[in-house]
């Protein structure tokens, strides 16, 4: 069988993802909304083959965590039992951006591996089955699968899949990323998930969910800038005081994170189109129209604890470089 090779950005979540209804089929407990991230991705190449002993990962050139093998590897294991490939797989994936640190590799990285895989097993899956497929290696992967500005549906096993709500082309925006930390964080998403039942906020956020969705995903039809601002940035808090009331308390953000949102919710106050949103993590993505992205890059630069900062504009779908 041929080795099978293909690309996806990782995603911005504005309506995020946080805690599961099955934490084995990966069913969140509510639907999100995010963008894609051009610039940055995992590429990923899957070649199934008889001769080896197990499944092999090499992740940015070196040899995986046996952690990380085993979460592939229980990946896989669905690709196989889809396909009837019975062969254990060499993988080889690599990041061009931080992994760890709040830009959610696992969703590019899953995303890559769900078409890589399939494709390298026989399989033809269309855009739902393949970000279906994603979803059960990493939630948010499921929303790297179609291209631009997507949104996750929460539901049954066969319900729950990303679909494109705007193609990238559809709005001009910017992520800014401020990056205050690159190294890997205390707790993953996965753990993290698994304990958003026992903040009391949970339900709170469980219950407004729908509401924000909409006004999100109609902020993005009509791309209104103003009114996206203040549904992913309440969105973001809402995730985060969930983060910090469950037991054990996480705890992402770091002094410089907070100097950076407070500087960028004065920039607004001050009449400049740009807000926040964080993820697992304490680098800072700020959202503005691409007009404005050089200016406000330039101004985190200058921002203390700010290490660096990476663009990206609106991302296309996942993609395979190469035919099995
Ligand atoms: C905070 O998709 O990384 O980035 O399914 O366990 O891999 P797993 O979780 P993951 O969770 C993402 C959480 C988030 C918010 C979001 O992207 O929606």
């Amino acid at each position: 069988m041929s080795k099978v090779v293909a690309v996806a950005h990782p995603n911005i979540a504005f309506i995020k993802y946080w805690g599961n209804q099955d934490d084995a089929l990966r069913l969140p407990s509510n639907g999100s909304i995010s963008m894609n991230l051009d610039g940055l991705h995992s590429q990923t190449a899957v070649e199934f083959s008889a001769g080896l002993a197990g499944d092999e990962l090499q992740l940015d050139g070196g040899v995986a965590t046996p952690e990380q093998t085993q979460r592939v590897s229980a990946f896989l294991d669905l690709v196989r039992e889809m396909s009837g490939v019975t062969s254990a797989a060499r993988v080889e994936s690599q990041n061009n951006f931080p992994s760890g640190a709040g830009i959610a590799s696992s969703s590019s990285a899953f995303a890559a591996l769900a078409l890589a895989a399939s494709a390298a097993a026989g399989l033809e899956l269309d855009e739902a089955a393949l970000s279906r497929l994603a979803r059960r290696g990493s939630g948010s992967a499921s929303r790297s699968v179609p291209g631009g500005y997507a949104e996750w549906r929460s539901g049954d096993d066969a319900g729950s899949f990303a679909h494109s709500i705007a193609a990238a082309e559809h709005w001009e925006l910017a992520d800014c990323v401020a990056i205050i930390s690159e190294e890997h964080k205390a707790t993953g998403s996965t753990a993290g998930h698994a304990l958003a039942g026992t903040s009391p906020l949970q339900a709170a956020r469980l219950a407004g969910a729908p509401g924000r969705l909409d006004a999100c995903r109609a902020a993005i039809e009509r791309r209104d800038f103003a009114t996206l601002a203040e549904v992913a940035e309440l969105d973001c808090h809402l995730m985060h005081a969930v983060m910090m009331t469950s037991q054990p308390g996480l705890h992402y953000w770091l002094p410089a994170s907070l100097e950076v949102m407070a500087a960028v919710r004065g920039w607004r106050a001050a009449g400049m189109a740009a807000f926040y949103t964080l993820d697992a993590g304490p680098n800072v993505h700020v959202l503005c129209p691409e007009s404005a992205a050089a200016e406000v890059a330039a101004g985190l630069a200058e921002l203390p604890g700010v290490l660096r900062v990476l663009r990206a504009a609106p991302g296309g779908p996942a993609r395979l470089l190469s035919d099995p």
